[in-house]
Parts: structure tokens; sequence; C-alpha cells
């Protein structure tokens, strides 16, 4: 794994471009990510260009030794071109068009906006693909960040239509589908359907999630234009786009398709800040990170781009946009690095090399302070730089564990949660915690992905399954666990004729004939701390494979096949799998609580999350004889530990 950072010459005076150009090798970094907000300074004013700066930036960073991840400026169009084309940027569920400002401010679906990308990308791909310093290239920024995936302006409403002709062809068929005879929904033509927002009550759910699946392939074209000229004008280049952590706006497997590398942007503390967790759990983590952040999207991303994935941007130090915004503890910046090689990342880059002392992330640490010396993620760079260095592992990292995760699933209970804290990104993530507490490896991949040589497969929730995966899904060898909701709607969004689980009750004869979404506090069966959320009255002649005291029926099985009828308690969930893993001749591990573990070909790795420091001694019986790369038997607090293993 390569190290690299994110630096922006234009915020820079020239003259001290080479002094960081040097300081950055020195530091054993390798690569560097310029370019991407640069717009206005590429071309100053309408169609003319001011390339010299770029130029000498990158002849600069290239003469030091560093190879240069090149981003198109398009997540920022300049003020000439928004005052161009005002209707350019998107529009909010409430109708008010976003203002020019900050960055972001554009609408997937306006086309002439994305003349002025395939116009702008061209003429960077045309001056700098065959520079012998690009190594790669970045497309736009961060696609749906700051809530930017839905857009509901004219330019979107022309194109939904569009797209809703494609898909339908017949506008008979679309009111069918939809079930617009309720509520005299019915429309005439294609052209009569606008955006379902500022609706008086809820939209039809059918009409959100159409709009949600057009919306991400805005996304997804939007990308490839851009691609498809890099790789056009930059041959032997890889082509990576920026994912975020937990977002699901949009479909990552779909846009990673047209990207060599998916990366993603890392920063624990702020994720574990912002999103769902435990008031315990941001207290116990604040200055870590909750020990399944990052890996989680380590796993999610590998599944996304063909397995060639990396960091584009990694947390130095305090983040400036969460609630609360600590220091990670000394060690935490290092431990992110090898935790990141230690699953697969080709480069890990930091954000960014300097801490800005102007505009909005003034108060967003860097590798360097605003003044040039070294902070903390400075010494923590060169630090995983060095132990970089010591790792020379070979072989694959073996199959185990696949979870399917689908992005349309998330869409679909975001549309209709049918309980407020039915989250599923929240189900999957602790599906995977659960797994990784037991000392697993898991790849996360879509369910059309190829399941063969798993050897457990886990699906927290699927509500539309297709008669294919059931039978891919019954012909494996593995065992297989699919959670509450699956199979619960049509691909129309529409209950299935048979009732859920739909198509899966060809393999395992239930029905789920009811269901209740339970508020915090409200529980069901005697042993009821095992269901909270959610739970399902099943009608079958099955006798279920694991009930509460009461009878409240959890799990039913049919051969690999089993079904979670609940959302289950994390120590259920824990045990559950568990199980499974006796089967599928799985060995697992019992872990401390802030302990993970990760297997990558012939090195096992160990991280450890925790205030505390642990003996791997008290984990693995033969952990004195271990042959150490990094680290020993003792890992401290915010440590890492690394041995040649054969496992
Ligand atoms: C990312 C973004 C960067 C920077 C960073 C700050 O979301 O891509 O440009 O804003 O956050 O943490």
């Amino acid at each position: 794994m390569k190290l690299g950072c994110c630096y922006y010459p234009e915020h820079w005076p020239e003259d001290i471009w080479a002094d960081d150009a040097r300081r950055m090798s020195e530091m054993g970094l390798e690569l560097v990510r310029i370019g991407e907000f640069a717009w206005s300074r590429i071309e100053p004013e309408p169609g003319t260009y001011d390339w010299g700066w770029l130029d000498r930036a990158i002849d600069t960073i290239g003469d030091a030794g560093l190879k240069i991840i090149l981003g198109t400026p398009t997540a920022t169009p300049p003020k000439w071109l928004v005052d161009k084309m005002p209707d350019m940027v998107a529009v909010d569920a409430n109708g008010n068009p976003r203002k020019f400002g900050s960055r972001r401010h554009y609408c997937f679906s306006h086309q002439p906006y994305r003349r002025e990308c395939r116009r702008i990308a061209t003429a960077m791909a045309e001056r700098y693909g065959e520079h012998p310093a690009i190594s790669a290239w970045q497309t736009d920024n961060e696609y749906g960040c700051h809530e930017t995936t839905l857009s509901y302006s004219r330019s979107a409403a022309a194109a939904f239509g569009l797209w809703l002709a494609e898909k339908y062809e017949d506008i008979g068929a679309l009111n069918l589908a939809w079930g617009n005879v309720f509520w005299s929904m019915e429309y005439r033509s294609f052209d009569e359907i606008d955006p379902p927002n500022s609706t008086v009550t809820e939209p039809n759910p059918a009409h959100v999630l159409d709009y949600r699946r057009f919306a991400s392939d805005e996304v997804v074209s939007f990308n490839q234009l851009q691609a498809d000229i890099l790789r056009k004008h930059s041959q032997g280049r890889d082509i990576i786009h920026n994912f975020m952590g937990f977002v699901t706006d949009f479909d990552h497997h779909d846009v990673g398709a047209d990207c060599d590398i998916a990366s993603w942007d890392s920063y624990p503390l702020g994720f574990l800040e912002q999103y769902w967790f435990s008031q315990a759990d941001k207290l116990r983590y604040a200055r870590q990170g909750h020990p399944d952040i990052a890996a989680f999207h380590h796993d999610l991303y590998r599944g996304c781009s063909n397995g060639r994935w990396a960091v584009m941007e990694q947390q130095p130090g305090p983040v400036n946009w969460a609630r609360y915004n600590p220091a990670p503890l000394p060690g935490m910046v290092r431990l992110w690095a090898l935790e990141a090689m230690a699953h697969g990342a080709e480069f890990c880059s930091f954000f960014r090399w300097r801490q800005a002392p102007f505009a909005q992330e003034q108060m967003h640490a860097g590798l360097l302070r605003p003044d040039g010396e070294d902070d903390q993620g400075a010494l923590e760079a060169r630090q995983a730089s060095n132990d970089i260095g010591k790792i020379r592992q070979t072989g694959e990292t073996p199959k185990s564990v696949a979870l399917l995760f689908s992005y349309e699933a998330a869409w679909l209970f975001q549309t209709q949660p049918q309980g407020q804290d039915f989250r599923y990104i929240e189900l999957v993530f602790e599906t995977y915690s659960a797994l990784r507490k037991l000392g697993l490896d898991v790849d996360i991949i879509a369910p059309e992905a190829s399941i063969s040589g798993y050897k457990m497969i886990v699906a927290p929730s699927l509500p539309i399954l297709t008669d294919a995966l059931v039978k891919r899904l019954a012909q494996s060898d593995a065992p297989v666990l699919l959670g509450p909701r699956s199979g619960s709607k049509t691909a129309d969004f529409a209950i299935p004729p048979e009732l859920p689980p739909g198509p899966l009750q060809s393999v395992l004869p239930i029905k789920i004939t009811r269901v209740e979404s339970l508020r915090p506090g409200l529980s069901k069966g005697a042993n009821s701390d095992n269901i909270t959320r959610w739970f399902e009255h099943i009608e079958t002649a099955l006798t279920p494979e694991i009930a509460l005291d009461d009878g409240t029926a959890m799990v039913f099985r049919s051969e690999n096949i089993r079904y979670l009828a609940a959302w289950p308690s994390s120590e259920f969930l824990q045990g559950l799998l568990r199980k499974m893993t006796v089967e599928a001749e799985l060995d697992t591990l019992v872990l401390p609580q802030d302990i993970r573990i990760r297997r990558a070909g012939d090195h096992c790795f160990a991280f450890n999350y925790g205030l505390e420091a642990i003996s791997l001694s008290d984990i693995f019986a033969e952990a004195e004889r271990f042959e150490f790369i990094l680290g020993s038997c003792h890992v401290a607090s915010a440590g890492v530990s690394a041995w040649k293993s054969s496992r």
C-alpha cells in the first residue's frame, strides 16, 4: 500500500511548493491528489484557461518523485458558469434552488452543465493525460455529499419523464405498477409526472423508489461521461471516485463498475459522532472511532470495483464538520492507515497536507499545522510509512463470509420504514459488527455478485428478492441467513401476492401474515431483550429452529437457508451467527470488546480500539510463538500488531 496526501497548490504561495513536495517524499508519501476544486483557477474566465500554475504544480510534484491523482473540478463550478446558466443548480425537496457559495451546486440532470463538464474534463485530459507524473484521475468529488444526489429541478423532472417512458413504455403499465388507482393518482402521459416532493402527505412509495433509482442512474451516467473522456485521453491511468461513509443515496456498485478503483473518504471520529451510535459508544470510542466503522467501508468498497479499492482521504486529526470534534488518540492515525492496508487498500491518502488558515475548513486538521510545522498526523504518517516498509505479505486472503448489501434496499426502507428506527444501514452494520466480533473476515458484496467459494452468506435484509437469487442461495453449500423483511416487496414496491417472504417460500415454506414495529422499550416475548424494533408473525407448518420461551418464533430453517423474523439484539445475532460458523466449519475467536483481527494473505493483524492494553495470549493460545512483524503479544491502546500466520 502506498501513502499519499491531498494537496491544494492553489491555496499556497508557489515558492513553497517544492519544499512541500520534498517534505512529502521525505515523510514516505508517494501519491498526491490535487486539482479537484480548482476550476476558478483553471478557467478564470469563460473559455480562457490558465494552465501555467497547474503545469508548474504538476511538474514540481512530479520532480520530487511523487505520483499525482488529478481531480476533475466539476464539484465546484465557478461563479461565471452558474451566472451563465442559473438553472444548473439542484433544487431541494422544499423546492428551493441551492445557491452558489460553497460546493456541489449542480444538478446531475442539467444537460448544459454536463456539456460544460465534458468540456473541462476533455481540456484537462488532453493537457495532462500523458504526463508521466499523472498516475490516476479522480472524477468530481464525493457524489452525493451535502445531500446532493436527489434534485427536484425542472431538468430532473424532464429527465425522470424520459427515464420512466423508457422503463414502462406505456403509461397504463406505470399506473398499474405503481397502483395509481389509489387516491386517483393516475396519469395520462409520462410528461405529466412530477418528482415526488412537496406533496400534501406522503407520495406513492413506488413513485419515490423509481425516483431514487432514476437519481442513482443519473449519478452513474454523470460519472461515466467523465470516465469515458479520461480513459480515451489518458490510457493506462486508473479512474477513481471517492465515495463517502454511510452514504447510500446512489448505487455505488453501479458507479464503481465504471471505475478502476473504488476509493472512499475515511473520517472515523466524525462518522461516529454524526450517525446513529449510542451515547455510550460515542463516549467510549470518541477518540478512536467505533472499531468497525473504517473496516466496514473498506470491505464494502472492496466489493464495488472488482476488488481494487483505496482510501482517498484519511482523517489526520480533529475534523471541523461533526457536532463535536475531538482529537484522535495518539496512534490512531497510524492505526487507521495500517488497518486500510490489512483490508487490502492500494493506497491511503491523508486529508490534507497542511491545515488551511482560511475559509470553511480552517478548523480541520492537516498533517501539518497552518504554520507549516508537523502536527501529530505527520508523525504518525511517518510511523505508518516505516511500518508498511516492514510488511512483505504474500498470498490471497481466503474467502470466508459474504454479506449481501443492496443500495435499493436502503432506498426502499427509507421510503417506507414502518417504524422510525428501521434503518437498513444500521441493520447491516450491526450484522457486520457481530461477524467481526467473532473474528471473521467479511466481504460485503452486491446481491448480484458471485457467491461461489464463500463459506457463509448473510443478507441482513433483501426486501426485493428475485427467483434467481433464491435459487443461487439454495444451490450454495454455505449456510445462508436472510434477515427480517427479506422478500417483503415486489420490484414495483407492492406486497407479493403470495405474501412475504415472496419467492423465498419456494425453499422455506413460511408466510409472514403481520408485522409490528416496536418503539424503544416495547418488546415482544418473555426473553424480550432478544427482539427490538421489529417483529413478524408467521404462518407455517415448520417448527421454528429458534423460539423464545413464550413460543415466539425467531428463526426458521430449511436445509441451508435460515430466515430471521425480527430485528435481533446483538447478543442474539452473534449467537446465531456463531452457530452458523460451526456448520460452515469456520474458526471463530473470542475477542475482547475493542479488538479486531484481520487476515491478509499470510499475515494476521490485530487492532486495539480500546483504552487499555491487551495481550494476544488471551485470544490465541500460541501467541507467544508468533513471528511478529509489527508490535508484539502486548497490544497497547491504539496499537497494532502483525504476525505471520498460516491460518
Ligand atoms: C470530505 C471532502 C473534502 C473535505 C473533507 C473534510 O468530505 O471530500 O473535500 O471537505 O471532507 O473532512
